[in-house]
């Protein structure tokens, strides 16, 4: 059946009905539940975005988060419509986000439900006042401890436990983005109806791409083989494609829904100004991890330059990782250049 020009309710429904177990529609009906939920907050956050400059929702709050960043008003706003909008659905038990410390549990007198929501609310915040496309990415995970209430441990689950990951990129047009493991599918949303329409089924990234992304500003502070390999990028060779182009925006969902489209590597590698410590800046849980499922979905790759994105466990619910993902034979080279470089 050709799906295209579906909206997403639609569609999502077709993959429940899909699963032949009983057991497994009714834990999906949830799923469904949530995913519904999230597109409707997305909705709102897209509708503000695109008048951010009209009304009083750009520039700083004037505070800083738990990594030391300063939050933009747009920030709090996503924050605040994506936690309102899924907090009473009843399909969590709780949720985390980059910009609460803490895990932000369901309120009292609210159904619980057996799905966790880790998520970035506003990806890209540098680039809000200067109208470069940002995003919201998220992460969902079945609970796995006793009792309703959602607790710490069920937000600390390696990426390869997830049932469902996605994100919204505010650009252009606003697209959803998001894979359960059975592919990856992306849905443009019609302003003139207020729906997400399936406009890039199925989605499958090149094996080898022609472009990276770095902030080569931090060139200086790369390990040797990060460095050997984005110089093998950037040297004439045309039988392997080379030199690759440049193509780096500064907000994580841009240039990886980018990268997927078109092949490539992004790349965020750590920064050994203090060789003992290196200090990495993305993080795991929200950004990592979710964009991690749905590369691999798509037949590419995620790791940290050893190990692989999805098999990390996590042991702090902000904790941050180097990131390089996207086209698999680029990501591989690159893991080659870290391996003889060590
Ligand atoms: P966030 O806005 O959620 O804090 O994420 C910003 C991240 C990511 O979007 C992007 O890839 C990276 O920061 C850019 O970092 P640099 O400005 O250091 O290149
Ligand atoms: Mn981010
Ligand atoms: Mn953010």
């Amino acid at each position: 059946m050709d799906n295209k020009g579906i909206e997403i309710q639609r569609f999502i429904v077709n993959e429940e009905r899909k699963l032949t177990d009983r057991r497994d529609r009714r834990t999906t009906g949830n799923l469904t539940g949530l995913l519904m939920d999230l597109t409707y907050a997305s909705k709102i956050i897209s509708r503000e975005v695109n008048k951010a400059g009209l009304v009083d929702i750009l520039g700083l709050t004037g505070t800083e988060n738990i990594h030391g960043e300063e939050v933009k008003k747009l920030d709090e706003f996503a924050n605040d419509k994506l936690y309102r909008a899924m907090e009473h659905g009843g399909h969590l038990c709780v949720m985390a986000s980059e910009e609460n410390d803490d895990i932000i549990p369901i309120p009292k007198g609210y159904p619980k439900g057996k799905y966790i929501l880790l998520f970035d609310p506003l990806d890209g915040s540098s680039n809000i006042d200067a109208n470069a496309s940002i995003g919201t990415i998220f992460s969902i995970h079945k609970k796995k401890t006793d009792g309703e209430i959602g607790t710490l441990e069920d937000c600390l689950q390696k990426g390869s436990d997830q049932v469902a990951a996605g994100y919204i990129i505010y650009g252009s047009s606003t697209m959803l983005v998001y894979t359960t493991g059975k592919g990856v599918n992306g849905f443009t949303l019609d302003p003139s109806v207020g729906e997400f329409i399936l406009s890039h089924e199925n989605i499958n990234t090149l094996s080898k791409g022609k472009c990276y992304s770095a902030n080569e500003g931090n060139s200086a502070f790369w390990n040797e083989g990060t460095r050997k390999y984005i110089d093998y990028l950037k040297e004439k060779d045309s039988s392997t494609g080379r030199p690759y182009s440049l193509r780096y925006i500064g907000s994580l969902v841009a240039d990886f829904h980018r990268n997927l489209l078109y092949g490539g590597i992004f790349l965020y590698p750590a920064d050994y100004r203090d060789p003992k410590k290196p200090k990495a800046k993305l993080r795991l849980l929200y950004e990592a991890a979710p964009l991690a499922f749905i590369v691999e979905q798509a037949g590419g790759m995620a790791t940290t330059g050893k190990e692989n994105i999805m098999d990390i466990v996590p042991t702090e619910l902000h904790q941050k990782v180097p990131l390089i993902i996207g086209s698999k034979e680029d990501v591989l080279t690159y893991k080659k250049f870290i391996s003889e470089n060590e």
